[in-house]
């Protein structure tokens, strides 16, 4: 047995990157990535924007650790709200019971959430509210007596989860087919609205919206009587932040009511103020039949998700019309508990407001280094951006995701105290409690380390 897990003492840093890299399956790495991938680490506190690891460096969360630490790490309340809520009746049943804290939190989530958004599934996180909004969606057109609307769209680039259907209706499912196909059956894909890489080689206005008129086709092509739902995030993360032109959410929503197509709004990442506005459907006005929610709902203290529905979509679950679905662990007590600390802290420290003007401040500091050579597309919403980064800025080719200069980048960061992701985007998504000075530090960060991948490089 390693010395490190036989000892009862906490094990010095050698000792505990031993242990964890023999006996810690890291999610998407390689085994023993912990030993010999640079860029995991082992982190040991965080506080507001910032988090230090086991060596004692302090890095700005420019990712809030998986998009999710919204209102910032440290917050003493709500593991207090966690703790109270455990102490006193940690869980009850899903199926037989409820508690105090699920029916609150239902209840200040109709408040919230956008339009006529009124009652809450709850679950574990984002891939378990994706699979329950499917299941949702085509038990909902069972008891309306149109059993064969079974199908699902999904776009090309979008992520909503990583259990099978999830994946499935994922639009990076080319990535991990090679693996895990096949995929459930009935999904479809249409183009996202991906305006500085169109499908369609056109620019908005002009191109009047073919992106969003390709699902119509598509239901059309389908036969409408077979579709159940359209899955969109309103700002795809995973697509490379892709903001979608005005007109874009309107288009859709429409279509999907002429066809009696249900749309699920997946707002897993977007939710809870990431956008500068409580939701981004709020952006458009728009309101999602089904609306899925995780990740910022207890801002990472405390594994929860939810499903908001409308109520011409729970109606069909009357009478004896039960819901074919159940999960053990879904309004878990004290989760619950810890969401309504969390939405307590948006709520009197105005988080969302914070979001909106660190949004901007960000948006602009990104924006003044569009003149990189790399730099070929800065975009985003609220504290949601991305820097797309090229090697030539007119045709447009990409850096390999694992080549060297992408390397270098995401080295530089990581020494100058930023942590993020290093793709062909560079995403941004900090907590929203983030202050003007950090996020002035994030953008000097990021210009520095371009620099140096371009003159180490060459480029430009
Ligand atoms: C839009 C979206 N939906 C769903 C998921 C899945 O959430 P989870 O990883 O909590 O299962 C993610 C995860 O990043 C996501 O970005």
């Amino acid at each position: 047995m390693n010395e490190a897990v036989e000892g009862t003492s906490l094990p010095n840093e050698s000792a505990l990157k031993a242990a964890g890299s023999e006996h810690l399956f890291i999610h998407a790495s390689s085994h023993r990535a912990l030993a010999n991938d640079s860029g995991k680490r082992i982190l040991v506190e965080g506080r507001g924007a910032l988090v230090k690891d086991i060596e004692g460096k302090e890095y700005i969360d420019g990712l809030a650790g998986l998009w999710l630490v919204n209102a910032g790490h440290g917050r003493q309340e709500i593991a207090d709200a966690y703790a109270r809520q455990a102490g006193t009746l940690a869980y009850a049943s899903s199926t037989q019971a409820t508690t105090i804290p699920a029916i609150e939190l239902a209840t200040r989530l109709a408040e919230l959430t956008p339009g006529d958004q009124a009652t809450a599934f709850f679950c574990s996180g984002g891939s378990e509210a994706v699979e329950s909004a499917i299941k949702i969606a085509r038990q909902f057109h069972y008891f309306n007596g149109e059993p064969k609307r079974s199908k699902i769209i999904g776009r090309r680039g979008s992520y909503h989860g990583a259990t099978y259907g999830a994946m499935s209706v994922s639009g990076t499912r080319p990535i991990s087919e090679p693996y895990h196909g096949p995929f459930m059956h009935g999904v479809l894909h249409a183009s996202p609205p991906y305006c500085y890489r169109c499908d369609f080689r056109q620019s908005f206005p002009g191109c009047d919206l073919l992106c969003a008129d390709q699902v119509e086709q598509i239901i059309n092509y389908e036969n409408p009587k077979t579709v159940a739902a359209v899955i969109a995030e309103p700002i795809s993360a995973s697509g490379g932040i892709v903001v979608p032109p005005d007109g874009y959410w309107p288009r859709l929503r429409e279509i999907c009511d002429r066809h009696g197509v249900l749309l699920i709004t997946d707002e897993v990442i977007n939710g809870f103020g990431r956008t500068g506005r409580m939701f981004a459907s709020d952006h458009w006005d728009l309101v999602g039949d089904i609306m899925t929610l995780a990740k910022g709902l207890s801002s990472g203290y405390a594994p929860i998700g939810a499903v908001m529905c409308r109520p011409h979509v729970v109606e069909a679950f009357e009478g004896g019309n039960k819901l074919s679905h159940l999960l053990t662990f879904g309004g878990h007590a004290a989760a619950c508990a810890a969401a309504l600390a969390n939405l307590e802290i948006f709520e009197r420290e105005d988080l969302v407001g914070n979001a909106q003007r660190m949004g901007l401040r960000l948006g602009q500091g990104l924006s003044g280094l569009s003149s990189h050579p790399c730099v070929g597309d800065v975009r985003g919403l609220g504290l949601l951006a991305g820097l797309e980064l090229v090697k030539d800025k007119d045709s447009k080719e990409k850096f390999a995701e694992d080549g060297a200069e992408l390397k270098t980048l995401g080295e530089g960061l990581a020494r100058r105290g930023l942590l993020t992701r290093v793709g062909g985007v560079l995403p941004l998504s900090p907590p929203l409690c983030i202050t003007a000075e950090q996020v002035d530090k994030i953008v000097a960060i990021i210009d520095d380390s371009l620099t140096e991948m371009e003159t180490t490089h060459g480029l430009g």
